[in-house]
C-alpha cells in the first residue's frame, strides 16, 4: 500500500513537473523562427567599398584617430566623447550632447560592420561616409576638410602612420579625398568592435543540435519570454536574423516631435540627405570599381511612409546601450516593453498597425521579455 502511495506521489510530481515544462516550452513555430536569429558570430567579409578595411595599420590609425581630439575644430572633442568603450560605444545621454544638445540617441557601434544602412535616418550607405558626418557636423565636431588635412600633417607620428597605410601623405589629391580615407581608416577600426556570445546563442545552438543540457541551462522566464518575442509579440517581425533586425525602418510608435514645433522626420529626410552626399556606395570615394551595393541608393525614393520612420536597432548587448529609442526617450528595457505593451496605434503609420499592437502584458509577462532581451547580452 506505502509502495503505491509513494509510486503514485512521484507519478503526480512528475506530471507537475512536465506540466511547468510544458508550459515555459516554445512551440515547433516559435523555435523555427528562433533557430533563425543565429548562429552567432557572424562570419566577416573585407568591405569592397574601402581599400584598407581589415588592414592591420588601418586598423591602428583609426583607432588612434578616434581616441584623438585633434580632428575636432575646438581640438577637444573625439569620437569617443560620445562613443565611449567603456559605456557600450554610447554616451549614456537621452540625446548627444556636441557643441548643443543633438536631437538623437548616440548610436552604439556594437557590430556596425553588419549594417547596410547607417544612422537613425539611414543618412549612409557605408561605414567609412558615416564615420565623416561628425567630423564636419557644424553642431558635433565642426571641422572642415582642410583642418583635418592641417592637423595630420603636422602630428609626425600620424603623418607617418597615413603614409603607412595609404601610400602618400595627409593632403595629397583633395581635401575631401584625404576626408574619405580618413572615414576608411576609422571604419577599419570601428569593424573590429563585435560582441562575443550570449546565453542566448548558446540556447539557440542548444536547440539546434538537440543537446539537453545546453537547452536545460536557459533559464525557464527568459524561455517565455522567447516564446512571447516569437509568438504573441511578434517582435521578430522586425528584430529579425541573427542581428535581430531587419535593417530597414519602421515606426514603432515613439513620438517624432523634438519640441513643440519640431519634427524629426526620420528616414524621410535620412533619404534625401543621402541622395544629396558625395560619399555613397555610388560615388566616386568609393574603392569598388563593380560598385556593389550602389543599386541601393540609386534605387530608394523618399515615400509618405517613411515620414517618421527610424532604423530598427540591434538588439544585441542591450543591457550595456540604455537609454533607448531614437531620442533616447525610454530609459529601462521594462520602459521599452511596457511602451510596446500599451502601444497607442493611433500614432502608428497604416504599415505598423498591421503588425503592433498593444500587448496587455502583466507583470510577470513584462519581467520575462526583459528577461529574454537581457539574454542577448554577453555578460
Ligand atoms: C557629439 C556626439 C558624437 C560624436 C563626437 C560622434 N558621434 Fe557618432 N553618432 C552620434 C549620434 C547622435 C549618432 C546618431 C546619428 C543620427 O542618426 O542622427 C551617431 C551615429 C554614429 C554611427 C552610426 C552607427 C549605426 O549603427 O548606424 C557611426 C558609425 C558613428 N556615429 C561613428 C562616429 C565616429 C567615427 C566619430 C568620430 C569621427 C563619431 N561618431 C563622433 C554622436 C556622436
Ligand atoms: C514594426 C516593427 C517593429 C516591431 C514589430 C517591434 N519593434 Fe522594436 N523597434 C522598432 C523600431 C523602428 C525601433 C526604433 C524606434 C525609434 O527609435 O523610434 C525599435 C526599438 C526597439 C528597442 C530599443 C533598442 C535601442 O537600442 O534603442 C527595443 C529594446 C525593442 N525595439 C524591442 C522590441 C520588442 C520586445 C518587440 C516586441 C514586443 C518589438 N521591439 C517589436 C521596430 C519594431
Amino acid at each position: 500500500m506505502r509502495t503505491a502511495c509513494l509510486v503514485l506521489l512521484i507519478g503526480v510530481l512528475a506530471w507537475a513537473a512536465q506540466a511547468q515544462a510544458d508550459q515555459d516550452a516554445l512551440t515547433q513555430e516559435q523555435i523555427n523562427k528562433l533557430l533563425q536569429h543565429g548562429p552567432w558570430p557572424l562570419r566577416v567579409e573585407a568591405d569592397p567599398s574601402n581599400r584598407v578595411s581589415g588592414n592591420p595599420g588601418a586598423i591602428e590609425l583609426g583607432r588612434t584617430l578616434f581616441f584623438d581630439p585633434k580632428l575636432s575644430g575646438s581640438g577637444n572633442m573625439a569620437c569617443s566623447t560620445c562613443h565611449h568603450p567603456g559605456r557600450g560605444w554610447t554616451d549614456k545621454l537621452p540625446r548627444a550632447f556636441g557643441i548643443k544638445r543633438l536631437d538623437r540617441n548616440t548610436q552604439s557601434l556594437f557590430n556596425v560592420r553588419f549594417n547596410r544602412w547607417f544612422g537613425w535616418d539611414g543618412q549612409n550607405d557605408n561605414l567609412w561616409a558615416q564615420s565623416i558626418r561628425p567630423i564636419i557636423n557644424p553642431d558635433e565636431m565642426h571641422a572642415t576638410p582642410k583642418h583635418v588635412v592641417q592637423v595630420l600633417g603636422k602630428d609626425q607620428n600620424i603623418s607617418g602612420q597615413y603614409q603607412d597605410v595609404f601610400g602618400a601623405a595627409p593632403g595629397e589629391g583633395t581635401p575631401e579625398q584625404t576626408l574619405a580615407n580618413v572615414g576608411k581608416a576609422l571604419a577599419a577600426f570601428q569593424e573590429t568592435i563585435v560582441t562575443a556570445r550570449t546565453p542566448f546563442d548558446a540556447f539557440r545552438d542548444g536547440l539546434a543540435n538537440n543537446d539537453r543540457k545546453a537547452i536545460a541551462a536557459y533559464p525557464a522566464s527568459a524561455r517565455r519570454g522567447a516564446a512571447l518575442f516569437f509568438g504573441r509579440g511578434n517582435c521578430t517581425f522586425c528584430h529579425t536574423g541573427p542581428l535581430f533586425t531587419n535593417g530597414e525602418f519602421q515606426d514603432a510608435g515613439v513620438p517624432y516631435f523634438i519640441e513643440p514645433g519640431r519634427v524629426d522626420k526620420g528616414r524621410f529626410a535620412g533619404i534625401a540627405k543621402l541622395k544629396s552626399s558625395a560619399f555613397t556606395l555610388a560615388g566616386k570615394h568609393t574603392d569598388d570599381p563593380a560598385k556593389t551595393g550602389a543599386w541601393k541608393v540609386r534605387g530608394v525614393k523618399p515615400l509618405h511612409r517613411n515620414f517618421g520612420e527610424f532604423r530598427v536597432p540591434s538588439l544585441r548587448n542591450l543591457t550595456k546601450t540604455a537609454p533607448y529609442m531614437h531620442d533616447g526617450s525610454l530609459a529601462t528595457l521594462e520602459d521599452v516593453v511596457r511602451h510596446y505593451s500599451q502601444i497607442d496605434v493611433e500614432r502608428l503609420h497604416a504599415d505598423g498597425t498591421r503588425i503592433l499592437a498593444p500587448l496587455h502584458l502583466n507583470k510577470n509577462e513584462t519581467q520575462d521579455l526583459v528577461n529574454f532581451l537581457e539574454s542577448l547580452s554577453t555578460e
